[in-house]
């Protein structure tokens, strides 16, 4: 990861592998009794979110508690970026604190890569605008590769308003990497202009796509991001791409359901299958907090070598 995690497209398959290994011994750790080890003890992470967030955010922080850092929140609602502070000035102030990594989330894309030039802390992307979201295609994958095993071969389609989506973007970039064939389905005006260089198909018909997939990764409509009318009306897109119970009898009967959240029931996803054992999304924010442990090990931790015997160690033996 080189000291940051900008972008999935800074991971190759074996740095991916690599997080989804570690996330696995996290994993373990969560099922304890007293789920957290002292890893990253005397080390301070800070959460400065410019964004909305709920899961993100907790996710950060519960994993940071769990390997015993210190958490700093940031609350850009309640700081003196509202006065006018700039992100580079908001960035000295918190450094000259004393942080080891910073987990930034923000509206404009390329803003992590701007925070990881003027921070000698490490920098963990939690989303920036359209841009990129590795944590969430990392727990993604991982939460793909626990049901099925490897994402080799899977065909995954990707649902919904690809164009404003981050979360899109990393999850083609990662579930392309590991081996999947990934299908976007959606209207042509919610699709980027160009695909290049991503290898994925495309449809316009999710009657169609759906019998085929192992996947079916449903994208929230990112209504605060449409700055124009790119479909008709949110009814005329449930019509044609909400995941309906009728629609989810039509998938194969090991086929999943996915959602990065938050939903939009009744607009992307009916009631009946995000409450459906057929759909992970409780899965996905658990295992959210174990691969944000691992990115977080990695950039800050002992290393690799000592995962064995730092694992080992039980919150009542330290
Ligand atoms: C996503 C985000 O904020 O990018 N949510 C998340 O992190 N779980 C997706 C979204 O807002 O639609």
């Amino acid at each position: 990861m080189n000291g940051n995690l900008l972008s999935t497209s800074d991971l190759d398959r074996e740095g991916i592998d690599e997080i989804l290994e570690v996330a696995d011994r996290m994993a373990e750790i969560n099922s304890r009794r007293i789920p957290r080890v002292p890893a990253l003890r005397g080390r301070t992470v800070v959460s400065l979110f410019f964004e909305d967030s709920t899961r993100t955010r907790i996710s950060f922080e519960t994993a940071a508690k769990r390997l015993s850092a210190d958490v700093m929140g940031f609350s850009v609602g309640t700081s003196s970026v509202k006065k006018g502070e700039s992100v580079r000035d908001t960035i000295e102030t918190i450094e000259a604190m004393g942080v080891d990594a910073i987990v930034v989330r923000h509206g404009s894309s390329g803003v992590p890569e701007m925070v990881a030039r003027w921070a000698r802390s490490a920098v963990v992307n939690a989303g920036d605008g359209w841009h990129s979201h590795p944590t969430q295609a990392l727990l993604d994958a991982y939460t793909i590769r626990a049901r099925f095993g490897s994402l080799e071969g899977l065909r995954i389609g990707i649902v919904g308003d690809v164009l404003h989506s981050r979360v899109a973007r990393s999850d083609i970039e990662v579930f392309t990497e590991l081996g999947a064939r990934v299908t976007l389905v959606a209207p042509p005006t919610l699709l980027p202009p160009s695909l290049e260089p991503w290898e994925v198909s495309v449809s316009h018909d999710l009657d169609e796509v759906l019998p085929d997939l192992d996947v079916c990764y449903l994208l929230r409509m990112q209504r605060e991001r449409m700055t124009e009318a790119l479909i008709p009306s949110l009814r005329e897109y449930t019509a044609l791409y909400g995941l309906t119970a009728r629609r989810l009898a039509n998938m194969e009967p090991t086929a999943v359901v996915m959602h990065p959240g938050p939903m939009n029931r009744g607009v992307e996803i009916a009631d009946e299958v995000a409450e459906s054992p057929r759909a992970l999304v409780t899965d996905q924010v658990a295992n959210g907090v174990a691969v944000r442990m691992a990115v977080l090990y990695l950039l800050l931790g002992p290393g690799r070598d000592a995962l064995g015997p730092v694992v080992e160690l039980a919150e009542e033996a330290t």
